[in-house]
C-alpha cells in the first residue's frame, strides 16, 4: 500500500522549524520536560528514576494504560491499547478494512483519517460539514442516506480539526444510533477532547457510545505534548485490540520508555497541565474573533466549539496558497489554507493554543 503525500504534513515539514511565526499550529503551548517531571508524584518521580531503558510492554506501560482507562467510565486498562496518535489510525485502518470497504469520513479531515483507507483500496465517501447562518454544522440526513447503503466504518472526529466543530449531545445520539443501526464500526478521533469551549459540550466518548466504536485519544493536543508521540485505541472490543497490538509489531512494536513515564505523569498532573491551556484557548479565541471581526471586508469568522482551532474564511485577495506563500516570505508568518484539507481554499486554519497568536494578529493588522 502507497498513500498519497500527506499534504498538511508535507508543508508543516517545510515551515514549521523555519517560519518565524507560526498562525496555523493545532497543539498548545508544549511545557519543558523540567517543568512536567516537577509535576511527578512520589511514584512517578520514583519510576523515572529506576528506569531502564529497554523494550517496553507492547500494549502500554500497565500504569499508562489504566490511567488513560480512567477517563472511561467501565473500562479498564485492558480496553487500551498505546501507540502514537497517527499511528494508532494507520493500524487501526489496518485492521478494520479491507479493499473494496465503503468509508465514509466527515470533512473537512485530517488527511491519514481517509487516506489510509484509500490507500488499502477502500471506497472513502465524503460526509461534508456545511456552513449554516455562520456556524458550522452536521448533516445528519445526508449520513442517513449514506448508510442506506452498506458501509464498514464510519471516520470522524470531534472536536474537528480544522473547524473546531462539536455536535450536540442529541446530534451525538444520533450519530452514534444510525452508525450502529447500519452495522458500521465507527472510529472517533477524539484527540482534541478536552478542549471544548464549554465543558458541558464535552462528548461522550465514542468508545462507551457502542460495542463497534473506537476513540482515539492523546496527550498531543490538549496537553501540548506531541513530543511524547503518546496516543491510544479505546474500544470494548478485546479482538480488535488484540488485532491492533499484532499489527503493532510491524510499526513500532513498543512505545519509548521515557516516554511512557512522562505520559503518566502527565495524565495525573492532567487538570493543570488542561486549566493552563483552556484558559490560553480561551483567550487567543476572543482575540482572533475579535481581529477577524474587526475586518469584515477581510475575513469570514466561523466560531469553534472546542479544539485549539479556528478555520474562518478569507475574502480578500489573495487568498489560499497565495496568500500563504506570500505571508510566509514577506512577514515569515506561516499559515496553514483550506486546500491543505482538500477543503475550499479561501479557509484557513488559525492556531490558538500558543502564546504567541496576539503577537502574529498584530502582524496580521494590514493584510
Ligand atoms: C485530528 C488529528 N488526529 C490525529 C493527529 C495525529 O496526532 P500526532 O501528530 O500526535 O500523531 C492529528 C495531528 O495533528 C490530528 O489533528
Amino acid at each position: 500500500m502507497k498513500p498519497a503525500p500527506f499534504a498538511l504534513e508535507r508543508y508543516f515539514a517545510r515551515h514549521e522549524f523555519s517560519a518565524r511565526y507560526l498562525l496555523s499550529p493545532s497543539d498548545c503551548e508544549s511545557p519543558t520536560m523540567h517543568d512536567l517531571l516537577a509535576l511527578g508524584d512520589a511514584e512517578t518521580r520514583g519510576l523515572w528514576d529506576r528506569l531502564t531503558l529497554g523494550y517496553t510492554e507492547s500494549p502500554g506501560h500497565p500504569l499508562l494504560r489504566e490511567t488513560a482507562a480512567a477517563q472511561y467510565a467501565g473500562l479498564g486498562a485492558q480496553h487500551i491499547l498505546t501507540a502514537a496518535p497517527e499511528e494508532a489510525i494507520f493500524i487501526a485502518m489496518n485492521v478494520l478494512l479491507e479493499p473494496g470497504d465503503r468509508v465514509i469520513l466527515l470533512t473537512p479531515a485530517y488527511q491519514s483519517l481517509g487516506e489510509v483507507a484509500r490507500a488499502l483500496g477502500c471506497r472513502v465517501e465524503a460526509w461534508s460539514l456545511r456552513v449554516e447562518n455562520g456556524a458550522w454544522a452536521l448533516d445528519l440526513p445526508r449520513l442517513r442516506a449514506l448508510l442506506a447503503e452498506p458501509a464498514r466504518l464510519v471516520v470522524v472526529n470531534f472536536p474537528n480539526n480544522p473547524t473546531g466543530t462539536l455536535p450536540t449531545a442529541q446530534e451525538w445520539r444520533e450519530l452514534t444510533a444510525l452508525v450502529e443501526r447500519a452495522g458500521a464500526w465507527l472510529f472517533a478521533d477524539e484527540m482534541y477532547r478536552m478542549l471544548e469551549l464549554d465543558p458541558a459540550r464535552r462528548l461522550e466518548p465514542a468508545c462507551l457510545m457502542g460495542e463497534r466504536a473506537v476513540s482515539l485519544a492523546g496527550l498531543s493536543k490538549a496537553h501540548g505534548l506531541p513530543g511524547l508521540r503518546t496516543g491510544w485505541l479505546a474500544c470494548r472490543d478485546r479482538k480488535f485490540l488484540a488485532d491492533c497490538q499484532a499489527f503493532k509489531d510491524y510499526t513500532t512494536i513498543c512505545a519509548a520508555a521515557p516516554a511512557e513515564i512522562l505520559s503518566i505523569i502527565a495524565l495525573r498532573a492532567g487538570d493543570t497541565l488542561l486549566e493552563r491551556n483552556r484558559a490560553r484557548v480561551a483567550e487567543n479565541l476572543a482575540a482572533a474573533r475579535a481581529f477577524f471581526q474587526a475586518r469584515p471586508q477581510r475575513y469570514a469568522w466561523l466560531e469553534p466549539d472546542g479544539g485549539s482551532i479556528a478555520f474562518p474564511r478569507r475574502l480578500a485577495q489573495p487568498a489560499g496558497m497565495a496568500w500563504a506563500d506570500d505571508l510566509v516570505q514577506r512577514l515569515g508568518v506561516m499559515v496553514v489554507p483550506g486546500s491543505l484539507f482538500a477543503y475550499d481554499d479561501a479557509h484557513f486554519r488559525v492556531g490558538l493554543g500558543r502564546a504567541n497568536l496576539p503577537e502574529i494578529l498584530a502582524l496580521l493588522e494590514d493584510e
